[in-house]
């Protein structure tokens, strides 16, 4: 696909050839986001960052990319504090945003929502997640994640085994991911969930009929005993009808450091999309697996941000002018990235 100027509002828009490229971007933005040196390419461009629903990494890492680069960023949050609590359409909101900014970052909690604003927007849109839809930067960074966990022990993504657990009925995460792995070869995805949540049919049957292997199951331990990555995902509460529904599935599956060691192979990566529920009723991700230095969560957040630069980069068409624009960083930067 051609990034430049386009929005990106799923991974549908890609095939493998457009994932390894913004792959080697990200890889390239690592002195930028590792603060080794400045870039000012998007010097005067501006982020609209429009965010109505909770999030702390995936609003963050937007703006702290696009500042990266040199940018500046104007956010709004919640409906609570927008006019869209006075009634305004997503038409209008779009309109007006698009014409502050140059690029438009936007979460929301209906599924099509995003795609909707883009149809309205002046400027490209990328989608920072729509209901239980999609997120596309978020898998991504999962992927871009993979790809470096995978490398480290001589293995590529094709012929890849992943599990994951949770609530794939409602994750978004876990659907845009799915599908980006269809686009590579022989994944054998092992999909651990209560029946009332189970991987959306049509996603599964994409992936087998690309030849992909899926299994489905309602049990984990087992079923994580035999694969590379194990992906852990939150119950998404907030899709249910109520706090009590969601409690039905809640701590249903808890990974620590103990059945990490009885039944997974030596060096399954760990991951989550976060945040991971830390609440003593769900706890799906132990703490006590946070020194456990196969728990790769810390690194998919670093990495959102690389990923974000590069599709910052491509969509406003500046990846050839990155380094042209650099300088030395004049203050003292001993913060520790992982590679
Ligand atoms: C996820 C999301 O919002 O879909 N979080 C994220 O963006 N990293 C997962 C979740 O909220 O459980």
């Amino acid at each position: 696909m051609d990034f430049a100027g386009s929005h990106i509002l799923s991974v549908d828009q890609f095939e493998r050839a457009d994932i390894e490229r913004v792959f080697d971007v990200a890889d390239s933005m690592a002195p930028y986001a590792h603060r080794h040196r400045i870039t000012r390419v998007l010097e005067g461009a501006i982020l609209g960052n429009m965010f109505f629903e909770p999030s702390t990494r995936t609003r963050v890492s937007f703006g702290c990319a696009f500042n990266l680069l040199g940018g500046e960023v104007r956010e709004t949050t919640g409906f609570e504090s927008s006019a869209i609590s006075k009634g305004e359409s997503l038409y209008d909101t779009a309109r007006v945003i698009s014409g502050y900014s140059d690029i438009i970052a936007m979460r929301h909690p209906a599924a099509g929502s995003v795609a909707e604003f883009a149809a309205a927007s002046r400027v490209p849109v990328i989608n920072g997640g729509d209901g239980a839809n999609e997120h596309p930067t978020q898998a991504l960074l999962d992927l871009y994640t993979i790809r470096k966990e995978m490398r480290h022990r001589g293995r590529e993504i094709d012929g890849l085994r992943l599990a994951m657990i949770g609530d794939l009925r409602y994750g978004r995460t876990v659907h845009s991911l799915s599908k980006l792995l269809a686009c590579f070869e022989r994944v054998h995805l092992s999909c651990i969930a209560p029946a009332e949540l189970r991987m959306p049919a049509e996603i599964v049957e994409l992936l087998r009929a690309r030849g992909h292997t899926v299994v489905e199951s309602d049990a984990m331990e087992n079923s994580i005993a035999h694969v590379d990555i194990a992906y852990s995902t939150r119950i998404q509460e907030e899709r249910f009808a109520s706090r009590d529904e969601a409690n039905l599935f809640r701590g249903r599956y808890r990974l620590n450091q103990a059945i990490y060691t009885q039944f997974c192979e030596p060096n399954t990566v760990i991951m989550h999309p976060l945040p991971r529920d830390s609440r003593a009723e769900a706890n799906e991700l132990d703490p006590d697996l946070n020194e456990n230095p196969n728990l790769a969560i810390f690194r998919q957040t670093d990495n959102g941000v690389l990923v974000r630069m590069a599709l910052f980069a491509m969509v406003l068409d500046v990846v050839h002018l990155v380094n042209r624009y650099e300088s030395r960083v004049s203050w003292y930067t001993g913060k520790r990235f992982t590679e």
